[in-house]
């Protein structure tokens, strides 16, 4: 028999979350981030799903593009971080990728390059997030520039990204809005159609939806926001990731558990093995106490995390035995109860889940 570590993934909730944020933002366009190999979902399955259900597929690369066309993937794609090469300029005009556009490099290989047709672009403003993008102060310039380029598609469109969504009350979500509405004030009857919005600023900041939303985490069904789990936002996790026990022993009081022996325990106990470690994707920061289900029954992880393994505590569950079922998170056990026991994000611990876990998508 070989190794039990499976993420079952339900298409049924990928849709439902889906629906949830169409319902959401109304009139709005979805731009579908499936970057990162679909937070860590699988990009071609997760693409295959959502192929002609949303408006645009985000992804990072042209590479991931690419994979998607051969993967006879139909949707309009966007390449989120632009292009790394002027060659890819080419390719995108080919594929009728949406390009967007965030320095001055990326703009000289436009203008040195002839395109066998126009590109549909995005401009990318850095309203404050410190990363990609143009500095407010030279952004119309750009986007005069753009919109008066042979090689693209009029009108350009509007993009920037939130540095806090998540954290409804922190000051630079409002500075942040007020740069975007500024902006947009300049190109307001240019037709350009606009994109502020990550999960979390769907839910938090309805008012800011504008044409296209760009949800992640939230069409995965976990929730982008501190302190409300996805439940409360009428989202259902797409991933499942269930494995089983391999050994169960009864330690004695004092006994210590697993690499540096940071669990002592306070009593004759119970401890189960399980056949999941951070090789498989389990974040290696999880402490003492992370909620782990065995046959349904809350119990405890102890000690710390090994490549394939991982120490559980079972005294809320005595009676388990090997090839008991175990359920690391999933719909009975939110990703949201787990990333407080670690120093990860839910972004991070999904897109970790390692290939040597069996996928199995379920069908509707
Ligand atoms: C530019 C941009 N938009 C949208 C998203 C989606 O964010 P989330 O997963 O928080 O919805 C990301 C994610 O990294 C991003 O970089």
């Amino acid at each position: 028999m070989s190794r039990s570590a499976i993420a079952i993934l339900s298409t049924e909730n990928l849709l439902h979350n889906l629906n949830v944020i169409k319902n959401h933002v109304g009139s709005a366009k979805i731009i579908a981030m499936i970057k990162a190999n679909a937070y860590g979902h699988g990009i071609r399955t997760v693409a295959s799903k959502l192929d002609g259900l949303v408006d645009l597929l985000g992804v990072a690369s042209i590479d991931e593009a690419i994979a998607l066309r051969k993967h006879g993937v139909r949707s309009p794609i966007i390449l989120m971080q632009g292009v790394f090469e002027s060659n890819e300029l080419l390719l995108a005009s080919v594929e009728h990728f949406h390009v967007v556009f965030n320095n001055f490099q990326q703009l000289e290989w436009l203008d040195k390059i002839i395109l066998p047709r126009a590109l549909h672009a995005w401009i990318k403003i850095d309203t404050g997030m410190g990363r990609l993008g143009f500095d407010l102060d030279q952004a119309y310039s750009v986007y005069e520039r753009l919109m008066n380029h042979r090689s693209l598609i009029k009108p350009i469109h509007v993009m920037s990204h939130f540095s806090a969504a998540d954290i409804i009350d922190h000051p630079l979500n409002q500075e942040q809005i007020e740069r975007f509405k500024n902006f947009t004030m300049l190109i307001e009857s240019s037709g350009s159609q606009l994109s502020l919005c990550n999960s979390a600023a769907i839910f938090n900041f309805p008012q800011c939806h504008y044409h296209y939303v760009r949800p992640g985490l939230a069409l995965y069904g976990v929730s982008p926001l501190q302190g409300r789990c996805a439940e409360d936002l009428g989202l259902k996790p797409v991933m499942s990731l269930q494995t089983s026990l391999i050994s169960v022993r009864t330690f004695k009081k004092g006994s210590l558990i697993g690499y540096g022996g940071r669990y002592s325990c306070p009593q004759d106990m119970p401890i189960g093995i399980i056949a999941f470690g951070y090789g498989d994707g389990y974040p290696i920061t999880a402490r003492d106490g992370t909620p782990i289900l065995v046959n349904g029954i809350k119990c405890s992880l102890v000690g710390r995390v090994s490549m394939d393994m991982i120490a559980v505590d079972l005294r809320a569950c005595p009676t388990a035995g090997i090839g008991d079922p175990v359920v690391l998170w999933g719909e009975d056990l939110p990703i949201e109860h787990i990333t407080p026991f670690t120093s990860n994000i839910s972004w991070d611990i999904l897109t970790g889940v390692q290939h040597r876990v069996k996928f199995l998508w379920t069908r509707i």
